[in-house]
């Protein structure tokens, strides 16, 4: 076995908050940064990531969990070397292909198809190299019709498609990858998934940051628990998944957040989760045998089609059970949102979910990507109430498998 590939040593990270102008649009902020202006008084300071130290070695895939806003895609950027550390250093061998949020790494002035000549480039690749792969990473992104049209235009899953072929057809030794199974549709997620697994198998090295549990369980050797930007556990995939699992399952109920640390993305801020037993009421104790309700308040500064508004239920040990959206279902019955504060409820029906623990992690979107994507916030606890048969107890059946228990209708189509 060789040597560690990636050897990170108290790696931290600080970000100065400045006061934000009032009024000031990003874009004039950036502007005012350019020609030099005098910056806004600093206001505070936040530790992304503090004295982190592991190594990862060649062909190793370590996954990166912990909850929004825990320091994991800033560890990502100081190793792609796009932001520099405050202290520590990181010691990479080999070359480096990362993949980071969206658009980071492409130049939007540019076209697709000069976007991945520079890639390549940066890759390290030979010319013939970038056009031996080029027909292929356009294929698999999907891209063709607009591979001579600038960035600029392209729509934020265009971008990743793209981003993420490139990646995964450049070959680089070492390869970064932070969240990019949350856009795209399913079947994009997929191929990804597949790809992924391609690369694993070749045996690259890869970090990968997921909020996934089951992509992270499927494809990661070792994984790495960021908690408040400190590793908290570092070690085997499960004992890993199972320590940030926990840590979701100690929520409670209710979730409500004081407006300014509410999370938020453009236009909209999310002020309350709860759930309750249509019956059993906000014990935290629900049955199976009643609707459960789902109680979401958020503040919308614009109204548009487009927007959804949701959760996923997830099974306490990361496997979604469902998604659900708003605008789920026939125009004519989605609820009416306005401008300001909304309070929707979903109703989950009695009959459906099993006994079990589940959690509940606010979804909020437009068609082209999230606006709030938060790791679960309450807990679910559920009691089996319905279809009980008198006969299971006979054969001494207390549960059932599965997180859901419909009671499905049975007929006989006769015999003889
Ligand atoms: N450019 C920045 N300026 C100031 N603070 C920042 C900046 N980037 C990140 N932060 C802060 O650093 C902390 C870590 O953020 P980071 O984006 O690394 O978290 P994350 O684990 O990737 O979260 P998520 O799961 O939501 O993607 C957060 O408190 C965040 O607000
Ligand atoms: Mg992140």
């Amino acid at each position: 076995m060789s040597g560690p590939v990636i050897r990170v040593n108290g790696l931290s990270k600080r970000y100065r908050l400045r006061a934000a102008t009032p009024g000031e649009t990003l874009r004039e902020a950036l502007m005012a940064r350019l020609r030099g202006r005098a910056r806004a008084p600093e206001i505070g300071e936040v530790w992304a990531i503090r004295d982190v130290s592991f190594e990862v070695g060649a062909g190793e895939v370590l996954g990166v969990v912990g909850r929004n806003g825990s320091g994991k895609s800033t560890l990502l950027k100081v190793l792609a070397r796009i932001t520099d550390p405050t202290a520590g250093s990181a010691e990479i061998i080999g070359r480096v292909g990362a993949l980071l949020e969206v658009g980071t790494g492409f130049h939007t002035e540019l076209t697709g198809r000069e976007n991945i000549h520079l890639n390549g480039a940066i890759l390290g690749m030979r010319r013939h190299e970038i056009r031996a792969a080029f027909d292929r990473i356009v294929q698999f992104a999907g891209i063709e019709k607009f591979l001579d049209t600038q960035m600029k235009h392209y729509s934020s899953g265009m971008q990743t498609r793209l981003a993420f072929s490139i990646a995964a057809h450049l070959h680089p030794e070492i390869l970064f990858v932070d969240e990019v199974l949350a856009v795209g549709d399913a079947e994009f997620q997929q191929r990804c998934m597949g790809k992924m697994g391609e690369i694993v198998r070749e045996g690259r090295t890869v970090i990968f940051v997921s909020h996934n549990m089951q992509a992270v369980r499927n494809i990661c050797t070792r994984a790495l628990y960021l908690e408040k930007g400190r590793i908290s556990v570092c070690g085997a995939t499960e004992e890993v998944i199972e320590a940030y699992l926990k840590s979701v399952r100690e929520s409670g109920h209710e979730r409500r957040w004081a407006p300014a640390e509410a999370p938020h993305g453009e236009g909209v801020r999310l002020l309350r989760l709860a759930v309750s037993g249509e019956q059993s009421g906000d014990t935290g104790q629900l049955l199976s045998g009643e609707d459960i309700l789902i109680d979401l308040e958020c503040e919308l500064e614009r109204v548009y089609s487009s927007l959804q508004i949701g959760f996923d239920l997830l099974t306490v040990d990361g496997a979604v059970v469902f998604r659900s959206y708003q605008s789920d279902g026939i125009v004519s019955e989605h609820p009416r949102l306005r401008v300001g504060n909304n309070l929707l409820r979903c109703r989950i029906p009695a009959g459906y979910l099993n006994a079990g623990r589940f959690v509940l992690a606010p979804r909020i979107g437009d068609s082209a990507r999230w606006l709030i994507r938060e790791d679960p916030v309450i807990e679910l606890r559920v009691t089996l109430t319905h279809g009980v048969s008198p006969f299971w107890s006979g054969i001494n059946v207390a549960t059932k498998p599965g997180a859901t228990a419909p009671v499905l209708r049975w007929e006989s189509l006769g015999g003889s």
